[in-house]
């Protein structure tokens, strides 16, 4: 991979943060998307210091209807050519359902799912039409089963999951590598934000950005998975839960989820 531009959304902290240094200091010029416009514009000027690459900033709040297509047409107005899209930007929510609040919630569906949606589109078909092009959303292990005290935020995933892998068969005889990454529970700020910090998955041994991103960038490179799962324990989990009785996983989910 060779001075390509990644576009990378959820930049500002945790996965998307170690994504954009991961492809700067590849050569790689990066658009950087998030909420948090201070993070990004710092984070530009170290990039483009450290690594002799151009950095973007697009300031955006993908919970916004319309956020997407302001985004792309935004990239297009400055001549940029996305090589590369990491749909990443995300959120979780924990809680029953008939206690989370439906705005969160709707909120979560608009970025996890809506704009991810939207910019597949609007990226996805230049690289249709330029037969080459990589798509990477970020997912979860999250997809593979229903996940009680985090409904939603489970079925968002099963959502980008299913998404991918349909886009995969669809564009791979056009040149274009739709990829969805599952990472399990990963040190960043997703937990406070989610309120997991008690729940007993995040108690129970989480993998580092560094290792996440790692695989992820390896598995790009290699262009064969359309499903990245880093780490072994979480590769072992969701290829076993998939034998086992639907009803069972979800109890040990809400097990797994339970505070502490
Ligand atoms: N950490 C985990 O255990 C884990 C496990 C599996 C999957 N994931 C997935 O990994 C992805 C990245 O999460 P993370 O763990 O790196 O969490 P994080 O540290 O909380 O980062 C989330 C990123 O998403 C951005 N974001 C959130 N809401 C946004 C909005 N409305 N508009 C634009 N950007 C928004 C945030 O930027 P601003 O706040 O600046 O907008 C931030 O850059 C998510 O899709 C998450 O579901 C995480």
């Amino acid at each position: 991979m060779k001075n390509k531009t990644v576009l990378i959304t959820g930049a500002s902290s945790g996965i998307g943060l170690h994504f954009s240094h991961k492809f700067a200091q590849a050569g790689h010029n990066v658009v950087l998307v998030a909420r948090s416009e201070d993070k990004l514009l710092s984070l530009a000027t170290e990039l483009e210091g450290n690594y002799n690459i151009k950095a973007h900033v697009i300031k955006a709040d993908l919970a916004e209807m319309g956020a997407s297509r302001v985004i792309y047409e935004q990239v297009t107005s400055n001549d940029i050519e996305v090589d590369i899209l990491i749909n990443n930007a995300g959120f979780g929510l924990f809680g029953e359902f008939e206690q989370t609040e439906i705005e969160k919630e709707v909120e979560m569906i608009q970025v996890n799912i809506t704009a991810l949606t939207e910019l597949s589109k609007y990226f996805g078909k230049e690289m249709v039409n330029r037969k080459n092009g990589q798509i990477l959303n970020v997912a979860s292990t999250a997809a593979f089963q229903p996940g009680p005290l985090m409904a939603v935020y489970y079925a968002t995933k099963a959502y980008v999951l299913s998404l991918s892998e349909a886009l995969a068969n669809e564009w791979e005889e056009h040149g274009v590598q739709v990829m969805a990454l599952c990472p399990g529970a990963t040190k960043t700020g997703f937990s406070d934000t989610a309120q997991l910090q008690e729940s007993k998955l995040f108690q129970s041994g989480v993998m580092t950005v560094e290792e996440v991103v790692e695989e992820a960038y390896k598995q790009m490179a290699h262009q064969k998975k359309a499903v990245i799962i880093p780490g072994f324990k979480n590769r072992m989990l969701a290829g076993s839960i998939r034998f086992m009785p639907r009803k069972m996983v979800t109890k040990i989910v809400r097990k797994v989820q339970e505070r502490i």
